[in-house]
């Protein structure tokens, strides 16, 4: 195949990756790249890999050596760091995910209800009396910050520079990632770690009952956890813990804006709060894509067009274009709240990574965005939204709005 189907450097991909998708899955659903890995479309294929124990989550350790100098060099950077239970495999994943399961059950996340909507209920009464509100740095991001900091019982005074650490942190994830971005990503890591350092030691001796407290209690009480894997959970959690949540509001938003009779149908009908949350996931989902590496030789599709990938070949799996697969959702680039089958999406993977906080993102995205919708069934976009230039986590970061 001459032409690159699967381009991350092309900007119109970035800026809009559903039609690049489609074209995919249609003509070449698991792409050969000329870096030397494969790319999935199918809803089907991706969830197949996401659940299967044939394949691995840690590229560093299984993945055949990178084709390029640079992408070898980025290899032996990330071998550097601590891994997270995001890119282990059983037993360490296993062992790892079980000391915080408990603190995202959803009816331990339920609990977390009167306190999200307070904050969030603050926010709106100030833009109430504003008639307009800025998003993005208004709501998207303080709420599932403020929130996660609770969990953690963290600080929030140094909430912009937590901010902008965590964005170098998560740009270094993009494909495109040049040398430029892994240096800033390797700066905030290097600030970011001795301020948790500071904060886990001061916690040694002050523990609550706080999810910090309970991982320093893990790590204290033998070999369940090292502190190098305690202080990768705490950066994992704080990251993943707002990085993705402030874009399901934004994304999710921004959709309701453009679909102002959904939104109507929203206002009206509260009931629709949990499946409207997962057709908003589906439909423009944060995470547009995640890789993993096969043990073995797979074989996807059958017949004439199956495609063989060689065992430690990394593989993409796009969760955007299985959410947007016609296979699995029918007429699936229209936005419907009511979408029967809108929780089947793969927005926050499958299988043992399956996202730990998914619990919590639905239920700030139920509040943010619910509240807003009751209050203001008549807002609309008050200027022009501007995307962030990423692929993997896809968001806006400026969302002006007019609630009146
Ligand atoms: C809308 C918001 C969110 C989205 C779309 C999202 C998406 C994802 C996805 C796709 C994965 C799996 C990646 C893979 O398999 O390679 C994942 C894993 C994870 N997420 Fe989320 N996430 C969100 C919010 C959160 C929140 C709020 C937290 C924590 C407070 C969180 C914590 C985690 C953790 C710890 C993992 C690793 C789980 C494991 O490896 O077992 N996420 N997330």
């Amino acid at each position: 195949m001459s032409e690159l189907l699967f381009n991350p450097f092309d900007p119109a991909f970035r800026a809009n990756p559903y039609p690049f998708y489609d074209r995919l899955r249609t003509e070449a659903p698991v792409y050969p790249t000329p870096f030397g890995t494969f790319v999935l479309t199918r809803y089907e294929d991706i969830a197949f890999t996401l659940r299967s124990n044939d394949f691995s989550r840690d590229i560093e350790a299984h993945a055949a050596e990178p084709a390029t100098d640079f992408a070898k060099q980025r290899r032996e950077r990330a071998k550097l760091r601590t891994k997270s239970i995001l890119n282990l495999d059983p037993p360490d994943h296993t062992r790892l995910r079980r000391i915080v399961t408990k603190a995202f059950t959803p009816s331990a996340i339920e609990s977390l209800r009167p306190r999200i909507q307070q904050l969030v209920d603050d926010v709106l009464d100030v833009a109430a009396e504003r008639g307009s509100m800025e998003l993005v740095d208004e709501l998207a991001f303080p709420v599932p910050f403020q929130v996660i900091s609770d969990l953690l019982d963290m600080p929030t005074e140094r909430a912009e520079e937590l901010r902008s650490w965590s964005q170098h942190i998560t740009a270094s994830l993009e494909p495109t990632a040049d040398e430029s971005t892994l240096t800033r990503a390797d700066e905030a890591i290097g600030q970011l770690l001795p301020y948790l350092v500071q904060i886990i030691e001061h916690r040694r001796t002050h523990l609550g009952d706080d999810l910090l407290s309970g991982l320093i209690l893990a790590e204290e009480s033998g070999d369940r956890l090292s502190i190098e894997e305690l202080i990768a959970f705490v950066v994992l959690l704080y990251v993943a813990g707002h990085e993705t949540t402030v874009n399901l509001i934004g994304n999710g938003t921004l959709a309701l804006l453009r679909e102002p009779a959904q939104l109507r149908r929203w206002h009206d009908d509260p009931s629709l709060d949990a499946n409207a949350v997962d057709e908003l996931l589906r439909f423009d989902g944060p995470v547009q894509l995640t890789v993993r590496v096969p043990l073995v030789p797979v074989t996807y599709g059958t017949g004439d067009t199956a495609v063989e990938v060689p065992a430690n070949t990394i593989v993409t799996t796009v969760l955007g274009a299985a959410n947007h697969d016609p296979a699995m959702f029918d007429d699936p680039h229209t936005l419907r709240l009511d979408r029967p089958n809108a929780n089947r999406h793969l927005a926050f993977a499958a299988g043992v990574h399956y996202c730990l906080g998914s619990s919590l993102a639905k239920l700030e995205a139920q509040i943010a965005i619910g509240s807003l919708v009751r209050r203001f069934p008549d807002m609309h976009l008050a200027g022009v939204p501007r995307w962030r230039d990423r692929l993997t986590i896809r968001g806006v970061d400026h969302l002006p709005i007019a609630l009146a």
